[in-house]
């Protein structure tokens, strides 16, 4: 990658204290395997939304991927279709979302393929983008709500990022021209413009009322707002820091996951990511009550480096190392893996 790619995509926000953290937070949870079990007919299965997956790796959204690797998010879908992966497409992709349904389509055992998108403040804007997605295809939203304006990114400042000529958010240009100028704003007019824009709850409502395809909530940490989020009637709520992308310092995701599910006490599934990078970070995130995972920087690295079969390589080891994991810790399935697997690095029980 050069200099700006990587600035964009390993960056993360001020002085990446959550970006590191992410990834600590799953290594201070510490495996109490159990032997001896019954390990026959074994499998990564699950069910999610109505749907059966062969394991719960799925692929964050994560934009531009075209700046990774020429094929972009097509590629990435290849990929995810070959190793039954599911999908999350950027709303600021840079390949069309027709394409990357249509790669996904192609597998019967890909896994499913949910549509990723901000609140705009033009709602004509949100509701023909929604419209696209479902006639297209798209499975579910997945509305992100941790980023209402971009965070303070150092790494990009310092290399005076900008997005390369023949890489753009292709669905939102077609769709109208200055949405795609994203989030950024001068400095100092974040109360006054951005702020005042920023979505609310009552959009979360809109929205739903807008679409027949299930909606989760990407961003959340506090358990208070999973909890307002089931009340809502959201589908599914996805833990998650962004990556550490927007607000440095934030809680790591894998610190939140056991108060959000705790919270929501099984009322809806619950979604991962931040810092997984190991079979046994996926199994750590079920244990501690989640249905799925997503990777989002992982991915960049495998198109960066092979395009489709660097990502296929990259959910083949992940998927490899949580079956090891799985049979490790005595779970033959992933309802197998429950709080009672994991302490805390300072002796602390889940529950
Ligand atoms: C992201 N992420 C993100 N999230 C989202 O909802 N819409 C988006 O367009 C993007 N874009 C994006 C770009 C890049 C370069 C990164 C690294 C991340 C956040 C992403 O979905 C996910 O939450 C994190 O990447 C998960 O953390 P890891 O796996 O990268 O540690
Ligand atoms: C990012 C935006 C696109 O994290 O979500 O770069």
């Amino acid at each position: 990658m050069d200099a700006h790619a990587q600035a964009y995509f390993d960056g993360a926000a001020a002085d990446q204290i959550t970006l590191g953290a992410n990834a600590t937070a799953w290594q201070d949870w510490q495996l109490v395997p159990r032997v001896l079990r019954d390990l026959r007919a074994g499998h990564t299965r699950l069910t999610l939304l109505g749907r059966t997956l062969q394991h719960p790796i799925l692929l964050a959204p994560v934009a531009y991927q075209r700046m990774a690797h020429t094929d972009g998010e097509l590629a990435a879908a290849h990929a995810a279709a070959a190793q039954g992966a599911g999908m999350v497409l950027s709303m600021q992709a840079s390949m069309p979302m027709e394409a990357v349904a249509h790669a996904m389509g192609e597998s019967a055992t890909a896994g499913p393929l949910w549509f990723q998108l901000y609140l705009q403040h033009d709602r004509g804007f949100v509701r023909a983008l929604v419209q696209q997605a479902e006639d297209i295809g798209f499975q579910a939203l997945v509305l992100t709500v941790d980023a209402p304006v971009h965070g303070a990114r150092d790494q990009e400042r310092r290399v005076g990022f900008h997005l390369p000529e023949d890489v753009s958010a292709v669905n939102l240009t077609r769709l109208r021209r200055s949405a795609a100028r994203g989030q950024e704003a001068p400095p100092g007019a974040l109360c006054a413009g951005l702020m005042e824009q920023a979505p609310r709850w009552d959009d979360v409502a809109w929205l739903l009322q807008q679409t027949r395809l299930p909606v989760l909530i990407k961003g959340i940490l506090h358990p208070d707002d999973a909890v307002l989020a089931r009340d809502m009637g959201v589908a599914g709520i996805i833990v998650s820091n962004h990556g550490g992308r927007t607000l440095d310092t934030a809680w790591p995701s894998a610190c939140a996951l056991p108060a959000v599910a705790q919270a929501l006490d099984g009322a809806l599934p619950i979604l991962v990511d931040g810092g997984i990078r190991r079979g046994t970070d996926v199994l750590k995130a079920i244990a501690l009550g989640a249905s799925a995972v997503l990777i989002g920087r992982p991915v960049i690295h495998g198109l960066v480096n092979a395009g489709a079969v660097g990502v296929a390589h990259v959910l083949k080891l992940l998927r490899d190392e949580l079956e090891i994991a799985m049979a490790l810790s005595g779970c033959a399935h992933l309802s197998d893996a429950g709080p009672a697997l994991l302490r805390r690095r300072n002796g602390q029980h889940v529950r």
